[in-house]
This record gives C-alpha cells, sequence and structure tokens, in this order.
C-alpha cells in the first residue's frame, strides 16, 4: 500500500516534469503558481505573492540552525520554511531542497544568527580535499524556468578563491574572496529538470586549510517576465489612498508618485517594450520598497534620537524655541507655529542656520536653512540666492558678508532669532567667530553676529558681526588684552519690547547684558557712549559663565548658564534678578540628582514658555558629540518651581506635556 502510494506519487511527478520540461525560457508566474512538489502538496504561488517577495523562491543562510525567518533586508524565499536544511520535504512548504551533509562540513559562527554573513559552511581542518569535488552541494526544487542565483562568501581567515557548478556546469570560475569582505557574485540559470542544483567549491583545492571553500548564503530569484500583466498587478499591489500617502516623507512621496505615474504611462504606450515594462516595474518597486514612513513622537525622550518629519536628524543646535504667527507656505494663511532655530553641523562645525515648525513640539517639520553661509566670494555676486539678498552691498560690504559666513573659516553659532515690531522684521543674532587678520585662532573674532528678513522663513541677509560693550574704566577688567569680546550668547524682549543681547564676554569670565536699539539690529548705544547700568551690565565678573538661556517668569528674570568647558558637559548654575540690568543674584545648580554634575550630560541653550496657561517652561540643552557634532543629541526638560519661584530641573526619560 504504501509502496503504491510511492510510485503513484512519482509517476505523477515524472508526468509534470514532463510537462515542465516542454516549458522554456522565463518562468511563467503561472508556472509557478501551480508548481507541485513529489510529495504532491501545492505552493501556491501567486503573482502577488512573488511580487511582494521580490521573486526570492530560496533564501538560505548557511549552516544557521533553525532559523524560520530573515534578517531585516533579507527575505525568506516563499519554498521554504527555515533558512538552511539537510537535502529533503521542507516540514513547512513541502518543497524538496537543502545541502547534501558531507563528512567534511563544518558549521561555523553564531548558529542561530539570522544575520546570513553569521554563519557559513566550512571545511573540517585534515580534510583530503579531492580537486572539483569536495565543496557544499545544493539541490533546490523548482519550476522549469531561468533563476538568478546569488551566491555570498564573508571570509574572516583569508582571501581564497570560489568557483560554482550549476546543472553540472561551471558557471562561476575563481571568484576571489577577500579576508573581512563580502564577496557576491551571481548568475542566471536556466533549470529544465525541475532541480537547480549547485556546487561550491575551490578550484585550487590542495592541502592548505586557508584555501578551503567557504559559504554564506545562497539565494535564487526566479527571473519573471516583464509584461503588461506583472506590471499592471504591481502597480495594483504597490497602491496607496492619499490618507496612506500621507505618513511617508515628502521625499518618498514624490518618488512613488512620479514612479508610479510612469508605470501607467508605459501601460498606456502604443507598443511597450518587455525593456519598458522592466524599467517601469523595477522603478516602482524600488521605490515602493524603500518608502520611509514620517516619524511620529507624542513624548519628549531626552537624549534621543530626535528627528524631522522628512526621517533627517534635526540640525538646530545652540537653538532656541518660540511660539511664532507665521504664514503657512502652502496655505498662505496665518497660523501659529512653534519655532526653532538652530545652528546646521551637517557640515561638521560650519554650517548655517536652520529652522523647524511645529503644531504640537513633538514633530518637527524642517523649514530650511533661513542663513546660508557661503563657499566662496564669487558665489555671492553668481548665485542667484546670494545674488538678490546682497543687490545692494557694495565690493567692500560683500568682503565682510564672505569673511564673516563662509563656509571654510567662519563659525556661526547660537542662533537666536526675534521679531522686531518697530520694523516688522525678524531679527538673528548669533555668535560669530573666526580667525582675524592677526590671529589665526578659530575663536578670536569672538563677535555678535547680526542678520535681518522680512519672513521668519528667511532667506536671513547678514548685515555684519561686532565686538561689544566694554568694561567701563572704574571696574577691573579680566581680560583687558580684548575688547568688547561676544561669544555665547542669547536673546530676551522684554514685555516693553526692550531687546538685550547676553553674552560670554572677557574671554567668557565675564557675563554682559547689554540693550539692543529700536530695530534690535545694533546695540541701544555705542559701545563708546554706552553708559553702564543703563546700556549695558557686566555680571559675577570673572565666573567664566556661558550658554545663557534667559526667561520671565511672575515678574522675576532667570538666567541659566553653564560654565565653559567647550563641548564638555559641566555644571549649570541658575541667576535671578528683578530686572534686566539689576542686580543677578546666584541661585546655585538647578539640577537634582544630577551625580555626574553635568547638567544631565548637556548645555543649556534656550528656556521657553511651552504652555502659557499651566506655565510649563521647557529647558533646552545640547548634549554636544564632540567626535560628530551633527549627531549631537537634544535634551528638553521641564522646570519645576517653588513656592518662592526658585527653578529646578530633575531629569526623566520620557515626559510629555500635560
Ligand atoms: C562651548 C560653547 C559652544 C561652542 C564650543 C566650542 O563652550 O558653548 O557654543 O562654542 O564651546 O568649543
Amino acid at each position: 500500500m504504501h509502496r503504491n502510494y510511492v510510485l503513484a506519487i512519482l509517476i505523477f511527478c515524472l508526468m509534470i516534469l514532463c510537462v515542465a520540461c516542454t516549458d522554456t525560457e522565463t518562468v511563467k508566474p503561472e508556472a509557478l503558481k501551480q508548481y507541485e512538489s513529489d510529495k504532491n502538496e501545492t505552493v501556491e504561488l501567486t503573482q502577488v505573492s512573488l511580487i511582494q517577495n521580490d521573486f526570492i523562491v530560496y533564501f538560505v543562510n548557511c549552516a544557521a540552525g533553525k532559523v524560520t525567518e530573515a534578517d531585516a533586508g533579507d527575505i525568506m524565499g516563499l519554498y521554504q520554511s527555515v533558512t538552511d536544511q539537510r537535502y529533503g520535504e521542507d516540514s513547512g512548504t513541502g518543497m524538496l531542497w537543502g545541502y547534501q551533509e558531507k563528512s567534511y562540513m563544518a558549521a561555523d559562527g553564531d548558529l542561530n544568527s539570522l544575520n546570513k554573513l553569521d554563519t557559513k559552511w566550512v571545511i573540517k581542518e585534515g580534510t583530503d580535499i579531492i580537486p572539483e569535488e569536495t565543496g557544499f552541494y545544493y539541490d533546490f526544487s523548482v519550476p522549469p524556468g531561468e533563476y538568478e542565483v546569488i551566491c555570498g562568501f564573508y571570509d574572516p581567515f583569508s582571501a581564497r578563491p570560489v568557483s560554482v557548478r550549476a546543472e553540472d556546469e561551471q558557471v562561476i570560475v575563481d571568484q576571489k574572496i577577500l579576508k573581512y569582505k563580502l564577496t557576491q557574485t551571481s548568475f542566471l540559470q536556466q533549470v529544465s529538470d525541475g532541480v537547480l542544483n549547485l556546487l561550491i567549491y575551490n578550484p585550487s583545492s590542495g592541502d592548505e586549510v586557508m584555501k578551503d571553500p567557504v559559504l554564506s548564503y545562497i539565494i535564487i530569484r526566479a527571473v519573471p517576465d516583464y509584461d503588461e500583466g506583472l506590471l499592471s498587478n504591481l502597480i495594483d499591489t504597490a497602491s496607496f489612498d492619499d490618507t496612506e500617502l500621507e505618513e511617508y516623507t515628502t521625499a518618498s512621496k514624490e518618488r512613488y508618485q512620479t514612479a508610479y505615474r510612469e508605470a501607467k504611462i508605459t501601460l498606456r504606450k502604443a507598443d511597450p517594450s518587455r525593456q519598458d515594462y522592466k524599467n517601469s516595474y523595477l522603478k516602482l518597486k524600488e521605490v515602493y520598497d524603500t518608502m520611509i514612513k514620517k516619524p511620529y513622537y507624542t513624548t519628549f525622550r531626552p537624549g534621543q534620537v530626535w528627528k524631522d518629519t522628512e526621517d533627517n536628524l534635526i540640525q538646530a543646535h545652540g537653538g532656541q524655541v518660540q511660539r511664532l504667527t507665521v504664514k503657512e507656505k502652502h496655505t498662505g494663511k496665518m497660523v501659529e507655529k512653534w519655532w526653532w532655530v538652530g545652528e546646521d553641523k551637517t557640515q561638521g562645525c560650519r554650517g548655517g542656520i536652520c529652522a523647524y515648525s511645529s503644531d504640537d513640539l513633538y514633530n518637527w517639520t524642517f523649514e530650511g536653512v533661513v542663513m546660508r553661509n557661503v563657499s566662496s566670494r564669487k558665489q555671492l555676486e553668481e548665485e542667484e540666492y546670494f545674488k538678490k539678498l546682497y543687490a545692494d552691498y557694495t565690493s567692500e560690504q560683500l568682503d565682510k558678508v564672505y569673511t564673516c559666513i563662509n563656509d571654510s573659516t567662519s563659525i556661526i553659532e547660537r542662533p537666536k532669532m526675534i521679531y522686531c515690531k518697530e520694523t516688522g522684521q525678524y531679527v538673528i543674532w548669533f555668535h560669530a567667530d573666526g580667525p582675524t587678520k592677526s590671529n589665526h585662532s578659530n575663536y578670536a573674532a569672538a563677535s555678535a553676529g547680526v542678520a535681518v528678513s522680512d519672513t521668519p522663513y528667511g532667506p536671513f541677509r547678514f548685515i555684519n558681526r561686532y565686538r561689544l560693550n566694554t568694561c567701563p574704566e572704574d571696574q577691573e577688567d579680566k581680560y583687558p588684552k580684548s575688547k568688547g569680546m561676544a561669544r555665547d550668547m542669547n536673546l530676551f524682549v522684554d514685555d516693553d519690547g526692550t531687546a538685550y543681547i547676553i553674552y560670554s564676554s572677557e574671554e567668557n569670565l565675564t557675563l554682559y547684558i547689554s540693550k539692543l536699539n529700536f530695530s534690535y539690529t545694533y546695540l541701544a548705544a555705542d559701545p563708546k557712549e554706552a553708559v553702564y547700568g543703563v546700556d549695558f551690565i557686566r555680571i559675577f565678573p570673572g565666573a567664566q559663565r556661558e550658554a545663557p538661556a534667559v526667561f520671565k517668569r511672575n515678574g522675576k528674570y532667570y538666567m541659566m548658564t553653564s560654565g565653559c568647558t567647550g563641548w564638555a558637559p559641566n555644571p549649570a548654575k541658575m541667576f535671578m534678578s528683578d530686572s534686566m540690568l539689576g542686580t543677578w543674584v546666584d541661585k546655585g545648580d538647578p539640577c537634582i540628582d544630577d551625580t555626574k554634575r553635568t547638567t544631565f550630560d548637556s548645555q543649556s541653550t534656550c528656556i521657553f514658555l511651552a504652555d502659557e496657561e499651566k506655565k510649563i517652561y521647557v529647558y533646552m540643552g545640547d548634549r554636544w558629540n564632540n567626535e560628530n557634532l551633527a549627531d549631537s543629541r537634544y535634551l528638553w526638560l521641564p522646570l519645576n518651581f517653588d513656592e518662592e519661584g526658585n527653578a529646578s530641573l530633575t531629569y526623566t526619560n520620557e515626559w510629555k506635556l500635560p
């Protein structure tokens, strides 16, 4: 009875093979659809599942244990349920496939890893290699047709050649694989007998262990017949409605829409060629497979990766957040938005100024580089953007622009933006630094730069950079060598509209607060005429504080600052005063349980009112990554206040606005 059953199956298989043998060339999805394994089980492959699986019918993660899934980036084949097995029936699909077990084969690596580079077949030490014979034999049952076979070799031991035979023909000869380098080789193979046979071996053989063959993975893809049916099936499979599409980044969405439109055009063409179908198919598939969803946040996660809605790291370091009424670009409507400006560090330590907008403070849309820096003096007169922006500038003024905001020597740090009601302009001040004629240090200029724009979107036109107020003669200048220095800075606009610039001066030893003029574009009084206590003050001379973040709460003024240790964090200090140019009192380190005394590994840059009703003030700090400044993190925490109005800061991993 049992024997008869086996015989019946064998006859059935032979019949299928005979029918199949008459089929030629590429694999018709129909053939794959109804392919019967010799256990007479049906492996149903629809064209849609093939499309979704990128036509991968086998993915062998060589020598892995009973691994049943592929690592991200790999796809399990449709005919398998484990990533490797000894030749036999696959318990999940019923297909016959696997390696022929040989006594000289040894599994190597982390055998339960999903990663195809973590495991491989090697040859046991002491094996007598028989040329052209000792190697790894794999057989895969597949419907007749054309297949793309990809073999991957990752060898940490030493460089060596490998060869591959398929269907008893030599297809790859002496492929050199290098030490610690992934080598992939691929070839197209016709299969007419229902089984694809592979042998992977080392042609040079010999008795040297370091020359033995290794094998990390095999991928077998059916070569599809790119025709009208396949392309329209992909169009149906890879389609989104408008709401679904909105979940993806604008870049993904636009790429997708272009590829989709092109695919439709191909279908409508009078007489498209196979190549037209193929091009449209591959483009749409590639775009569809690489669509990126917009990150969506509902909490603040201090110190974690924070991306904008285009999935890029937010570049607004040393920045500032405020509430603004802006003209929405696509609707033209005036809307309230949160606005974040800061340093663009994508080009390393020198970059322009970026802006981001948000409705909820968690999710930020990139609004562009609002103040660009320049690569050459020529660019200012040749590139449309700069030509228009600086149309009224004299040649000397353009020289100055180039000196102050070029991308090879200029430093543009800690930008802060304020709106001037008097002029209707947005004004950005920033720490403008760089070498000078007499001093080649990166931070020699020690100046405050100013730029203006009619909109918060920019482009901001750079006006100039200045040294600011100087120590009065009757006071002790902590750095008399260099007058009027201005480095880490911030801005504050009081309720009466008076604006102040707060900055480190006297070689970062003394903080200054200086009043700005009516247009916020320069000091209220020229440094030569400025009156101490009226136009400016110095606070805590010699205390060496920087990174000032000023805010006002219940009529009191607060200033959080850091010490001066470059990119490395240090303990914060909070100062309080009854007026901007009044007496500031040192309130000590506001951080609670900050065991390392590093302001929770951050440096202050801004404190803003996030919820007017609930009076929630948010501390914004930078966790600088000195090795890669663009990859620095942000640390936002809510401030706590006691009954006397003293501020404190506690750390929390994740939080949201109430
Ligand atoms: C920090 C300062 C930063 C940057 C850095 C350069 O102290 O806060 O804005 O200037 O030094 O080392």
